[in-house]
């Protein structure tokens, strides 16, 4: 059973970003189980000494942390980077005695869930160096069409990561690794690749015409 789980948002874009939907979702699955949970927002943590303290007596405190993020340059978001450095810097300051588990959940703006393998190799190592027992990474790809909209608002459209999740969370409860079955639901493509570059190109268009740089959508920094 888990008592205490430690959910950390690794998107600038907090409750409205696809890290918190999927994040939510899993937790609100642990909680019907009777485990209690907490939510940190990392770029609200790590630079702020106070909230630092506080995030690691929330992992000394923990049996299950979900590090849930976007993928950034086909690694992780810097403030994400920082806080996995200072969890590991003063993981032997900590002194909790019982297991604790950890997963992660990278989701990423192409289409390809396979986009995610590198950042979440990383994840893996982290939690090797930490002690913590590594229960799996977890790849969404085309995390746009989630876009901080909460999964059970779109049941018939998100049912695959709903699944997906369902599994993972039953897996946690029964203390094993996470099935591949939950990594088969979570990388089922929403929408066909052709659609979804539509939409996307469709997307960044019509916003550089918001802002008035319409012209200036090809232009490169050098
Ligand atoms: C600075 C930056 C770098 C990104 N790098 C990648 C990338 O390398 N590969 C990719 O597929 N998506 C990339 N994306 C897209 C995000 O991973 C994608 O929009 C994701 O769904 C955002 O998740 P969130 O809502 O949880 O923040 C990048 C986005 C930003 C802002």
């Amino acid at each position: 059973m888990i008592e205490k789980a430690l959910l950390l948002v690794g998107s600038p874009k907090v409750e409205q970003s696809t890290s918190a939907s999927l994040g939510n979702y899993l937790i609100s699955k642990l909680e019907e189980s009777g485990t209690t949970s907490e939510k940190l927002f990392i770029h609200r943590v790590v630079n702020r000494e106070e909230k630092v303290k506080n995030l690691l007596n929330e992992i000394e405190a923990m049996d299950l942390m979900i590090l849930t993020f976007p993928l950034y340059v086909d690694s992780l978001p810097a403030p994400v980077i920082k806080a996995m450095e200072l969890i590991k810097d003063n993981k032997t300051f900590l002194n909790s005695k019982k297991p604790q588990n950890f997963i992660a959940i990278s989701n990423n703006g192409f289409p390809e869930a396979s986009q995610n393998d590198t950042a979440l190799k990383i994840c893996r190592i982290f939690s090797k160096e930490c002690g913590f027992i590594w229960k799996g990474g977890i790849a969404v790809g085309g995390g746009g069409a989630i876009n901080g909209v909460p999964l059970l608002e779109k049941p018939g459209m998100f049912r695959n990561f709903i699944r997906g999740l369902d599994l993972v969370a039953q897996a946690l409860k029964d203390d094993k690794e996470i099935p591949q079955e939950a990594h088969d639901f979570m990388s089922k493509k929403l929408i066909p690749d052709s659609l979804y570059r539509f939409v996307g190109n469709y997307s960044w268009k019509s916003q550089a015409k918001r802002y008035g740089v319409k012209q200036k959508i090809k232009q490169k920094l050098y």
